[in-house]
Order: structure tokens, then sequence, then C-alpha cells
């Protein structure tokens, strides 16, 4: 087990002396403003799903211009309940699993880096051995308004009925990725094709892309950090710019993400007076792919704005 910085500086004082990497010059999260963020079992509800409103009644209203939080943020535990049954939208429930979990949420920034915490007890979760090296994996998904759908319905905007495990992937691999990179979107998704080298570097150039972090975490090991990029499809980025502690006790891990606000051509710059669009999601139990919990997308801005998050500089 890691012993967190907290406790070696109160039992040695020797946090100067150390040369503590970036993630353990992280706040001391007690004084930092915590949100709550409900994620939940999502099926198979793809975007196209939400899309067509013969499946789902807010498709109309969410074309029209209300995005998903809008109207669904309180519903989760709800939703996560009717999809992780089998009832709705899944046609492999896992039996016993938890339909929703719920995450404590804070950001916070120094000068160099950002911080993001998180805090989740995952409950009672079947082992659904589809992952055997990871118990857990931790995800969050940052984008700066230039992925409108994403901007929009947070991790839908990535997620389509033709990618793994989704009910027209007929036996694909396929990754997430998003929209506008395929010549053509159908009710059952974009498949393979393309739109031509020309448009994908426009849409690149225009910053078409959404950034994620992620944590691999087994109790009694250090957290594992990977990120990289959703476009066309999900490419990790090395080497990783993103680190993760983690600790577990008692059921309930504790996360600590940070990376350099400004981490270089690739990712999404951090800096006050900008908007991001932030999501997350967590696999349990061993699993993969489809099978995790997401939220609905939440806004984050620096020092200060209106906004779902505010990071403030510490
Ligand atoms: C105008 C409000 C509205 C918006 C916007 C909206 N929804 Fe819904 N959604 C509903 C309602 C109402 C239901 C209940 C089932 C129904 O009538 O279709 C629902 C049902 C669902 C369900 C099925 C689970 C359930 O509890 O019935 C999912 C999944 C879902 N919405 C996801 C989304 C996503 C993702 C977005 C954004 C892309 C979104 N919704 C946008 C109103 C909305």
């Amino acid at each position: 087990m890691r012993v967190p910085a907290k406790t070696l500086i109160a039992a040695f004082g020797l946090a100067g002396a150390m040369g503590l990497s970036a993630a353990s010059a992280a706040p001391n999260w007690s004084g930092v403003p915590a949100k709550d963020v409900a994620l939940f079992y999502p099926g198979q509800s793809s975007w196209e799903w939400v899309l067509t409103e013969t499946n789902h009644s807010g498709a109309d209203k969410f074309r029209a211009g209300k995005d998903c939080a809008a109207c669904h943020i309180g519903d989760e535990k709800t939703m996560g309940a009717l999809l992780v049954s089998g009832k709705m939208n899944e046609k492999a429930p896992i039996p016993g699993k938890p339909g929703s979990l719920n995450a404590k949420v804070q950001f916070a920034h120094d000068a160099q880096n950002i911080y993001v915490h998180l805090e989740f007890a995952e409950g009672n979760q079947p082992n659904a051995k589809m992952d055997g090296a990871h118990a857990t994996k931790v995800t969050m998904m940052i984008e700066d308004g230039s992925v409108v759908e994403a901007n929009r319905a947070g991790c839908w905007g990535m997620c389509h009925e033709d990618s793994a495990a989704m009910p027209s992937a007929g036996g694909s691999s396929r990754t997430m990725y998003l929209p506008k990179t395929r010549a053509h979107l159908t009710a059952q998704g974009g498949g393979d094709a393309l739109k031509s080298a020309d448009e994908l570097n426009k849409l690149k150039a225009s910053g078409y892309s959404v950034e994620y972090w992620q944590a691999h975490l087994n109790p009694g090991a250090p957290a594992v950090a990977v990120n990289g990029n959703i476009f066309d499809k999900r490419d990790e980025t090395k080497p990783t710019a993103v680190t993760a502690e983690a600790t577990y006790s008692g059921g309930t891990w504790s996360v600590t993400f940070s990376r350099k606000l400004n981490a270089g051509p690739g990712f999404v710059t951090l800096a006050p007076g900008k908007r991001y669009t932030v999501a997350f999601a967590i696999h349990s139990g061993h699993t993969a792919k489809r099978f995790h919990y997401v939220s609905f997308e939440r806004s984050l801005v620096l020092d200060q704005g209106s906004a779902d998050f505010v990071a403030e500089k510490k």
C-alpha cells in the first residue's frame, strides 16, 4: 500500500526534502469545495439511440438545443436501476450489479498543474471477469468547446451503436469515435468509412478531439495513469502526461489526477477565462468496454465564473 503524502509529512516532516512529484503537491482536499457526481450504468444507450425520437422522448428537445444534463441530473439512480436490470437497452445484464454510484469530485490548480480528486465507494460489485488486470478503472474526459457533441452530451458524443459490444458492432472491436470523423452516420452508427484526409485534417486543426485521463486501480497496488484522445478512434498518448495516485480504504477509492495546465500540442490547454466540459466513467468489478458507469456532462472553469466546478488556485 502506498502511504498518502499527508501521512508521510505528518510522520517525518520530510515533504520538502523528499522531492515529491507533481501529484504529491496536490492540495489538502479537505479545504476544497466538493460536489457529488452520480454515475449510472448506461447499457447500450448510444448517441444514435438517444437522438432517435421513437426510442427516446428527449431526442427532439436535445436536437433543439437542450443538453442531456439539463433534463437528467438527478435521474441517474433511477436510470441506472432500469438499465442494469436488463429491462431496457441491455441484452447481457451482469447479475447483482448495482445500477449507479456516487463520486465526490474536487478540482484545484496551482501555477503549473491542475488536480482532480474523486472519492467513491463501489458498493457490492460482482466480478464480471472481463478485465483480469484491473479491478477498477476511473476515466475523465475533458474538452474545450471545440467538440459540440461532447460539449452538449459528454461521453455520448463518442459512444456509438457500432462500437465494440454495442448492438450494431457485428463483432467489431471499434472503439469510441467522434461523429464528424465519419463519412456517413446512420442509426446504426458511422462504420469504418471516414471523411477524406483533407477534411479530417481540418477537423483536427479546429481542435475537434476529446482528451481522456484514466487511472488503472487494484487495491494495494499503485495507480497507473494513461491518457489519450478520441478522434476517429481512441488513441493512447505516450509518454503519459497525466499522473494518478490512489488509496483504497474501507471500500472507498480516493484518486487524484494531475497534469500540467499546458501539456503541449494534442492536449487541451487549461487556462482561466475558458470553459471546459468534463465527464466521468468508472469501470467497477473487473468490467471492460461499455460495462461501466458514466456521468452526464459537467462544466469546469479555472479561478472564477459560473460552472459546475470552479478550480481555484492554491
Ligand atoms: C428534454 C429532456 C431530455 C433531454 C434533453 C434528454 N433526455 Fe434522455 N430522457 C428524457 C425522458 C423524459 C426520458 C424517459 C423515457 C422516455 O420517455 O423516453 C429519457 C430517457 C433516457 C434514457 C433511458 C433510460 C430511462 O430512464 O428511461 C437514457 C439513457 C437517456 N434518456 C439519455 C439521454 C442522453 C445521453 C441525453 C443527451 C444526449 C438525453 N437523454 C437528453 C428526457 C430527456
